[in-house]
């Protein structure tokens, strides 16, 4: 008795799983939406374009609507129904783009772009999806180039200083070293003086001379 009892439940709960699984997948499929997110998380930089990227799928004609959060508040970027009318936010006007995938591409991000994207996929039948994206935008690029032109300007200072300095040192050390020859020289010819007024004849003879070449 015990194995008879024992393999109509088997068969019971086999069949119970079977058509769970076929009454699920017949239910899921005329109505269903799924959405796909590949990328949840996207770190931009300012100027950036970026792609919210989602793939759907849905049988029949779907409307997708995409929503941004942030500190600032909730905006509608854009609305769209699949082969019927692009509904595109006039603050979004001029730099969003939609794709037939449910994507947007946003050019030229901004601070203030950073934050939360919702994306809604509806069907028909009023069954939805949704997906989110994360949006952090970053300044890094416009802070290095700051800090690259401070590092800059502070370089050229320095040199410049430092050449001052160095035109200064040479001016310096030239005005020192005349100095020094000049009184080196005049010590010289003073101790020349006193050795030849020991000897003024010769000295007069060469002065003479010295006349008699230049009439010549
Ligand atoms: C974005 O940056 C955060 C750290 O700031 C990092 O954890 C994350 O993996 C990055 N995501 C991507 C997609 O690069
Ligand atoms: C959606 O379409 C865009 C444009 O054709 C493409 O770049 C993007 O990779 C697609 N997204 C997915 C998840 O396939
Ligand atoms: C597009 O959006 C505007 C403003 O939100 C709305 O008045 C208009 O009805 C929308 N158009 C369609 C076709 O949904």
């Amino acid at each position: 008795m015990r194995p008879r009892r024992g393999r109509p439940s088997r068969g019971v709960v086999v069949g119970t799983v079977t058509l769970c699984l076929a009454a699920g997948w017949a239910l899921q499929t005329p109505g269903g939406v799924s959405l796909v997110v590949p990328q949840p998380n996207i770190n931009a930089t300012v100027a950036q374009n970026i792609l919210l990227s989602v793939e759907y799928s849905c049988r029949g004609v779907a409307t997708i609507e995409w929503k941004h959060v942030s500190s600032w508040g909730t905006t509608s970027i854009a609305e769209w129904r699949s082969g019927n009318y692009v509904n595109i936010s006039t603050v979004y006007k001029d730099r969003v783009t939609t794709f037939e995938n449910g994507s947007i591409q946003l050019r030229n991000v901004g601070m203030r772009d950073a934050g939360y994207y919702f994306v809604t996929v509806m069907d028909e039948h009023g069954t939805n999806a949704y997906g989110t994206i994360i949006v952090n935008v970053y300044e890094i690029i416009y802070e290095d180039l700051h800090f690259v032109a401070v590092l800059f300007a502070f370089l050229a200072a320095v040199s410049a200083i430092l050449i001052c300095f160095m035109w200064l040192c040479n001016k310096s050390l030239h005005l020192f070293q005349k100095k020094t020859t000049h009184k080196l020289t005049v010590a010289d010819s003073n101790k020349h003086r006193v050795i030849s007024n020991s000897d003024t004849k010769d000295n007069t003879h060469e002065k003479q001379f010295k006349g008699t070449q230049g009439l010549q």
